[in-house]
């Protein structure tokens, strides 16, 4: 079989940063730990007034196409993954492709585009499109573009407000691919949940603590799922596990459920018992309700023993460099987690070639997706090559009274009765420059 996998990535993040534990825990009155230790969030990223979910998505498959030499008439299909779109019915890649073609010549007439939506997973299911495509032949020997791009904005006083973000991931879908070669198998956990969803509005309905725990039991399940077409999984299977992050306090929580699960029946289990007991069986508790308590307390215990920790740090703790900085990034969110693993892989002893990363993706409403990826030969200058960083660190730094400009700004509905001057002067990239008659948005390239 082909390898098919991602040959590159960009990611490109909102020009504007909102300090959590500086700027807004003091408007909340609250302890600014929450946010730095609770939720694991130092910074989140906002649009500035000419960025939108088109342009971070455009500006990142510009530097894709243009670091890897490409011309329109090698990508055959563009997929964005969103759940910030404008339009129920023009896909947001259509917008996309119209900035790239004032770039660029030729046109991407040819490509078939389109939009993905199942909230933050969107972004996986766009990628292994991508991947079906390719592996049917029906690609011509062209390359897809999936671009995840989203302003994750919670309406004001949301308890979500903590975990906002805004950015794209734009990757290249192809054959024997310079990054990682995407697995065949892949486990699901999907079912029909009400925990967020955003029914013909722009900002989320929450139910923040509903939502953490069925992101855990479809995690649960899909994990399940994987194991059953992969076989069993073991601790040293893989050198990081991204997940989906909609803050770092999150994957804490899976992190820990996962490890429970994968060294069950292992030596990793008879190795902790002397010193925190084997795992509870339900069938040795009279009730579920006795079982659950059980299950705490061992949890409780294993967060502190040394393995687990040992094991946290390597694998999953470097997943979440980015995501501390930026905020949820909604369906991109996995695919920053994928890169902040690279980076730290960067400075580690180690080819890393041939080693696997356990991907687990997610979305709201609800579905778990997990799958492996193989790092290929040319990881190392595909990660070489972010310039993340240096967007991070050109972010222009919000005060608190700037924020609220900036949220109003970018809500659809809002009729702002003055002009919000832009915080940073574009240079070379897509901005935003307003309506056109039909009410479709309009960009421009700017030199
Ligand atoms: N020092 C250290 N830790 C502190 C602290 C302090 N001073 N104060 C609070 N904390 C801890 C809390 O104990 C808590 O951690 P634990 O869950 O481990 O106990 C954490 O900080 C957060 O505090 P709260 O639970 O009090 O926070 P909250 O109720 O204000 O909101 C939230 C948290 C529910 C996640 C909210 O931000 C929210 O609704 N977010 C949007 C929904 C979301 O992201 N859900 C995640 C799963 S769904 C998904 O993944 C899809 C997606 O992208 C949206």
């Amino acid at each position: 079989m082909t390898a098919v996998g991602i040959d590159a990535i960009e990611i490109r993040s909102g020009k504007l940063k909102l300090d959590l534990p500086n700027t807004f825990a003091p408007q909340k009155g609250d302890d600014p730990e929450k946010y730095t230790k609770g939720l694991g969030l130092q910074n989140s990223s906002f649009p500035d007034v000419y960025e939108d979910i088109v342009t971070m998505g455009a500006n990142a498959a510009k530097r894709l196409m243009d670091r890897k030499g490409l011309e329109p008439a090698d990508i055959g299909r563009i997929d964005v993954a969103t759940e910030s779109a404008f339009d129920h019915s023009k896909p947001v890649s259509t917008y996309i492709a119209g900035c790239l073609e004032k770039v660029y010549d030729g046109d991407f007439r040819h490509a078939n585009k389109g939009e993905r939506k199942f909230a933050c997973v969107a972004g996986t299911q766009a990628v292994d499109d991508a991947y079906n495509w390719i592996q049917a032949g029906r690609h011509r020997d062209r390359a897809a573009l999936v671009i995840a791009t989203d302003t994750a904005l919670y309406a004001r006083g949301d308890p979500g407000e903590a975990t906002q973000g805004a950015g794209a991931v734009a990757m290249l879908i192809d054959e024997d691919p310079d990054l990682v070669e995407l697995s065949t198998h892949q486990g699901y956990g999907s079912m029909d949940e009400t925990d967020f969803l955003k029914p013909n509005q722009q900002f989320p309905s929450v139910d923040g603590k509903r939502s953490m725990q069925v992101y855990l039991s479809r995690m649960r399940e899909a994990l399940e799922d994987y194991e059953s077409v992969s076989g069993k999984i073991h601790l040293d299977d893989f050198a990081y596990a991204p997940f989906h992050t909609p803050f770092p306090g999150m994957v804490r929580k899976a992190a820990l459920l996962a490890y429970r699960h994968v060294i069950r029946d292992t030596e990793h289990e008879d190795a902790l018992a002397d010193a925190i007991g084997r795992q509870p069986r339900e069938e040795e508790y009279e009730d579920r309700e006795a079982y659950e308590e059980a299950i705490r307390e061992y949890m409780d215990a294993l967060k502190t023993t040394e393995e687990y920790g040992a094991w946290y740090d390597e694998v999953v703790e470097p997943t979440l460099g980015l995501s501390r900085e930026v905020g949820n990034w909604y369906t991109g969110s996995v695919h920053i987690a994928r890169a902040s693993a690279l980076r730290d892989a960067l400075d580690r002893e180690g080819e890393f070639v041939g080693e696997t990363l356990l991907v687990a993706s997610y979305g709201s409403g609800a579905q778990a997706e997990i799958h492996a990826e193989t790092l290929q030969e040319g990881w190392r200058a595909e990660i070489e090559a972010l310039d993340i960083d240096d967007q991070l660190d050109a972010r222009y730094d919000l005060s608190w009274d700037e924020y609220e400009d900036v949220h109003d700004v970018h809500e659809y509905d809002k009729d702002l009765d003055r002009e919000i001057e832009e915080f940073t002067a574009p240079d070379g990239e897509f901005v935003f420059t307003g309506w056109g008659r039909m009410n479709e948005r309009k960009y421009e390239y700017v030199e």
